[in-house]
């Protein structure tokens, strides 16, 4: 019973550990612009986890550049962070939607880069 138990903590903080809370798409070239920086910081909220979408280009504008590279970047760097997903666009087309889903009763601060040509 102990044996299965310890199997089971293992197998846990091995997921735990294997989440990842900063993430990129695609690759940075040389000669690539930053063409957007922003980040977003949130209180925690109890029981409840956030859920903040990220677009580029800001609403009502329009993008030039193709994007190369997406990188976002979990300020926290205590596996605290918020897990971010590319939901549309990114490498290869003018417009990315990046979201941010936080941990239960865990705020967020994490930094999303875009970068094109
Ligand atoms: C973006 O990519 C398209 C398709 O390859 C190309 O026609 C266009 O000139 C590129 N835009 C810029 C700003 O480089
Ligand atoms: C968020 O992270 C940035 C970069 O590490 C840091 O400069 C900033 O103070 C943080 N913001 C808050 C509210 O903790
Ligand atoms: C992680 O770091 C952030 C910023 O320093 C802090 O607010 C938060 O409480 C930490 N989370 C944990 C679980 O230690």
């Amino acid at each position: 019973m102990k044996v299965i138990y310890s199997c089971v903590l293992l197998l846990a903080v091995a997921i735990v550990a294997s989440q990842a809370y900063s993430a990129s798409w695609g690759r940075r070239n040389n000669g690539d612009y930053l063409l957007s920086r922003q980040t977003e910081v949130r209180n925690p909220v109890k029981n409840s986890y956030l859920t903040i979408t990220v677009d580029y280009p800001r609403a009502g504008a329009v993008g030039y550049y193709n994007i190369t590279f997406v990188n976002v970047i979990d300020n926290f760097r205590n596996n605290s962070g918020a897990t971010p997903s590319l939901w549309s666009g990114g490498p290869g087309y003018r417009f990315a939607q990046v979201n941010l889903r936080s941990q239960v009763s865990r705020g967020l601060n994490s930094t999303v880069e875009i970068w094109g040509r």
